[in-house]
């Protein structure tokens, strides 16, 4: 028995050594330590011996079993150790390696001046709203003073979805909207969406964006319209930048004015970009007409307005000198990632 168990012990030992992977580590537990294994099966003959020869050889057996348990617990370090190397190195990372970039976006050139323009009312204590554009031919138009035979209400030039229902060819309803919703005072600018149907050219679209604007308060007068247009063009365009009112006509305002802006190319002295004006459109105004106030529940006795409305890529178009309106709806990453 004796040489039993320390055949055992040299065999176990070995094997032991040479185990690869904790699996194998583990089998090796269970063939001589286990229930069934060689150790407790040698064990299990104890009863056989003598009661000289028990105590004696329970002591060598234990010895065994303490060598082969601590052999098991070395062998068991080094492994894990081993496998946690082999983990280390398998996910090691080089962090000399060049990194992959991850391409940015940029924001659209009409957002980059939209936010501008947004930016420079909101400083002059001006909110910004909203209105939908499903609109009814009632804001789009006849609250707006747009008589049935106006021109403008030809539909060669607007979207109906039924004979009351149409897509809002103007930013201009929100200004009813807004007076029918608030009392005065109003002070809002209102940028959307519009749609004509237009044929498509280099400065045409079937739809684009305007921004509205409406003040109303008591004793509001021309002189306030063209301290908010002005102050707004020297924040858009510089400091030296003038603005010039040329009477118009829109349903609307009364009085009306088309306002132009001094080149900012050639201040004036008439240019390409400019086609030799000097200076350049950039929205229609007025004082907002008391037909309107009325329409909209608001006393013309008591209170009075100004509105203006602006076309969002002529503004971006002259800005940057982009020659055709189709390139901001084109979605070529080579144009939009120039601004
Ligand atoms: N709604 C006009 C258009 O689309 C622009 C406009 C002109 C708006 C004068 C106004 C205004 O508020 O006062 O052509």
């Amino acid at each position: 028995m004796r040489e039993a168990l320390e055949k055992i012990k040299q065999i176990a030992k070995k094997e032991l050594m040479d185990a690869q992977d904790i699996k194998s580590l583990d089998n090796l537990r269970v063939k001589y330590l286990g229930k069934k294994g060689e150790l407790t099966n040698i064990l299990k003959q104890m009863g056989k011996l003598s009661s000289e020869e028990r105590p004696v050889m329970g002591q060598i057996a234990n010895q065994v079993k303490t060598e082969i348990e601590n052999a098991l617990d070395a062998s068991l370090v080094t492994l894990k150790e081993k496998a946690m190397n082999a983990k280390l190195l398998s996910e090691k990372i080089d962090v000399t390696m060049p990194g992959k970039p991850s391409p940015m976006g940029n924001k659209h050139p009409l957002n980059v001046v939209l936010d501008e323009i947004e930016e420079i009312f909101l400083g002059m204590g001006f909110s910004i709203v909203d209105g939908p554009e499903v609109e009814y031919d009632y804001y789009n138009f006849e609250a707006l003073n747009l008589p049935p035979d106006h021109p403008a209400r030809d539909t060669q030039d607007t979207f109906y979805i039924t004979d009351k229902i149409m897509l809002r060819s103007q930013t201009s309803p929100v200004q009813v909207r807004e007076m029918e919703k608030t009392t005065p005072p109003i002070r809002i600018i209102a940028p959307g969406t519009v749609y004509r149907s237009d044929e498509v050219d280099a400065t045409h679209s079937p739809f684009f964006h305007q921004i509205e604007g409406l003040v109303v308060d008591k004793n509001i007068t021309m002189a306030n319209l063209r301290w908010t247009l002005d102050t707004f063009v020297k924040k858009m365009y510089g400091n030296d930048a003038q603005i010039r009112f040329r009477p118009h006509h829109f349903p609307f305002t009364e009085p009306s004015a088309e306002v132009d802006v001094m080149c900012f190319n050639c201040h004036g002295k008439g240019c390409r970009l400019c086609k030799g004006e000097g200076w350049i459109e950039i929205l229609g105004a007025g004082m907002v007409n008391p037909k309107v106030l009325i329409n909209a529940g608001i006393d013309p006795e008591v209170y009075s307005g100004f509105a203006f409305g602006m076309g969002l890529e002529r503004i971006v178009m002259r800005k940057y000198a982009v020659d055709d309106i189709r390139l901001f709806y084109d979605n070529d990453v080579r144009f939009l990632k120039q601004f």
